[in-house]
């Protein structure tokens, strides 16, 4: 049987649905490009703002029991500079998301219309950093969230994605916010606030002291946002937080996702993983029946 793992998201065209996670290796544009050739169906790149951002001192990322956490403090070149990059990224043939991040809707829409003059094929927006530059701030209430996507939606034409936290009383509220925008996606969930204290010294690792918890420990948050987010929006849902294996990739499909994003399993597999998980995700749906990637969307909602 052949078995379609192509993805329509909005307009963008994917050959599979997985996608490198913002801040993993999406600095540079031939870093990018790598990506891409490891077999990612689009990449994401590291969050941009208006201005040169130098970020944290080191230490920025400390490994725990189930994944990482870091705190960079969204270093980047800012977007002048960026754009060169995403040039070189768009050669990869695959989408490019660029991910945009600002401290009032004018600056996120201003990165987002420079992102999109340079080729960017959509916008995803950072809403949701737990530790830098106030930006959980944004998607911890609805009518920021509102704004920022207004805002964003109004300077670009290409399709725009919220990343959103996990933080909140409601996370289906915030994606109802984003929603009502015009947004045409929301990314499940960006890192949780965490922090790791080295007892030999009694002081928090990161120099930052609190970063962002992600991998295997805050999948099954992941899981149930999405799962969230799919009962109550129309709107395609990206899933992200733990993958590891063609499994995780299922279980977010099943909860709801139209996409996954790839991040931390990197720093454990290396960039082998795309293809690793295509190739195990579609003997899995010739094994199972399944023809396409829309016969397990939401599966997981189905009664009986
Ligand atoms: C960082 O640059 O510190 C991470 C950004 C994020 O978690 O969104």
């Amino acid at each position: 049987m052949n078995v379609d793992l192509t993805v329509n998201l909005s307009s963008l065209k994917m050959r599979n649905p997985l996608m490198l996670a913002s801040g993993v290796l999406g600095n540079t544009g031939a870093i990018l490009r790598r990506v891409a050739e490891a077999g990612a169906g689009a990449v994401v790149t590291k969050s941009i703002g208006v201005k040169p951002k130098k970020g944290y001192l080191n230490p920025t990322i400390v490994e725990v029991d189930c994944g990482f956490i870091n705190a960079m403090g969204l270093p980047n070149p800012g977007v002048s500079e960026f754009i060169e990059e995403l040039k070189i990224a768009k050669k990869s043939g695959v989408p490019v998301i660029a991910s945009v991040f600002g401290s009032t809707e004018k600056e996120y829409a201003e990165v987002a219309y420079r992102m999109e003059e340079a080729g960017a094929d959509a916008i995803e927006l950072n809403l949701s950093c737990p530790h830098a530059g106030g930006l959980i701030q944004f998607s911890q209430d609805p009518k920021r969230t509102f704004d920022v996507v207004r805002a964003v939606k109004s300077a670009v034409k290409i399709p725009v994605f919220a990343k959103l936290t996990a933080e909140v009383t409601s996370i289906v509220e915030i994606g109802k916010a984003a929603e009502r925008a015009g947004v045409d996606g929301v990314t499940a969930i960006n890192t949780l606030r965490g922090m790791v204290i080295d007892i030999e010294v009694a002081r928090p690792i990161l120099s930052n002291k609190f970063g962002g918890l992600s991998g295997r420990a805050i999948k099954p948050i992941a899981i149930r946002c999405v799962y969230e987010l799919y009962r109550e929006l129309s709107i395609p849902i990206i899933g992200v937080g733990g993958i590891l294996d063609f499994r995780d990739v299922v279980e977010f499909m099943m909860a709801g996702a139209s996409a996954v994003q790839i991040g931390s399993a990197i720093a454990i597999k290396d960039l082998n993983i795309f293809r690793e998980i295509t190739v195990d995700l579609k003997r899995f749906m010739e094994e199972k029946g399944y023809k396409c990637l829309k016969d397990i969307i939401g599966l997981a909602h189905e009664e009986g």
